[in-house]
């Protein structure tokens, strides 16, 4: 039996990562855990961020999956430098994927990162940039009203484009060329975005770049399965109709089989 990938979020976000995942891994079995029971986390503090995902991950353990993908940036930017070298299992972030991207795509050095406000707090985006080009330039914002407009299903609104503007003005005022959507939500309102931006403006998906990297420890590890009928399970810590509901938007096709289970 072929162990899954666990991939876990603060809530039904980290499915445009599980979407990526299915794209460029279409063999694999994969565990999702959405803590829908304390979402959202991009407003709480480091200690809580660091407790829940433990808790995820203790989840996902128990699961016996083979790597473990935290699709969720606030996790990945806050918990992970804490936490990710006390566990023996392969734990993939999102930010890292994203920053390299980044900085590859950029022709101007200028970067602008977007995400919530304890993404955008800890600025963890910023290090890891500095870490690879230290004249790349970093313009970050937060952009807390994104995420409850995605869930809201408004992706093209008015009032959304008003918001974008009022949030982007600082990036489109430094010139960025280049824009890492830093947060689970964020690739759902593409559309508005360029509206704002421009065309010419390159969004950084970091969904896509998280799979590709999970790809690539799978094959440098031999356990990439080729040749199996994948199965998808997905937990969450609370209101399971509610994410089966709001699945279909994030992972382009609806899911029936939801458990809800207990994380303390
Ligand atoms: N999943 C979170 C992220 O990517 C957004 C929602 C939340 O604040 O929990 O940062």
């Amino acid at each position: 039996m072929p162990k899954a990938i666990g991939v876990f979020d603060s809530g039904v976000g980290g499915l445009t990562v599980v979407r990526e995942l299915i794209r460029q891994l279409p063999n694999e079995d994969i565990v999702y855990l959405g803590d829908t029971a304390r979402v959202p986390y991009g407003i709480k503090s480091k200690e809580t961020i660091v407790r829940f995902s433990i808790e995820n991950i203790l989840f996902l353990l128990k699961q016996e999956v083979k790597l473990i993908c935290v699709a969720c940036n606030t996790v990945s930017s806050i918990a992970l430098p804490v936490i990710s070298s006390h566990f023996r299992v392969p734990i993939v972030g999102v930010i890292s994927p994203g920053v390299r991207e980044a900085a590859y795509a950029t022709k101007n050095k200028r970067i602008g990162v977007i995400g919530t406000k304890a993404t955008t707090n800890s600025r963890a985006y910023e290090r890891e940039i500095e870490a690879l080009d230290p004249q790349i330039k970093v313009i970050s914002r937060a952009c807390p009203l994104f995420v409850p407009f995605v869930e809201e299903g408004w992706l093209n609104q008015r009032a959304v484009l008003d918001v974008a503007r009022v949030y982007l003005k600082p990036l489109k005022r430094a010139g960025v060329d280049t824009i890492i959507l830093g947060c689970t939500h964020y690739p759902l309102l593409k559309a508005v975005i360029r509206k704002v931006m421009g065309n010419k403006t390159i969004l950084i998906d970091s969904a896509k770049q998280a799979a590709t990297e999970v790809k690539q420890i799978l094959i440098h590890q031999g356990i990439l399965e080729s040749n199996h009928k994948p199965a998808l399970s997905f937990y969450v810590s609370d209101g399971p109709a509610w994410f089966s509901g709001l699945a279909k938007r994030f992972l382009g096709h609806s899911i029936k089989n939801v458990t809800r289970v207990s994380l303390t």
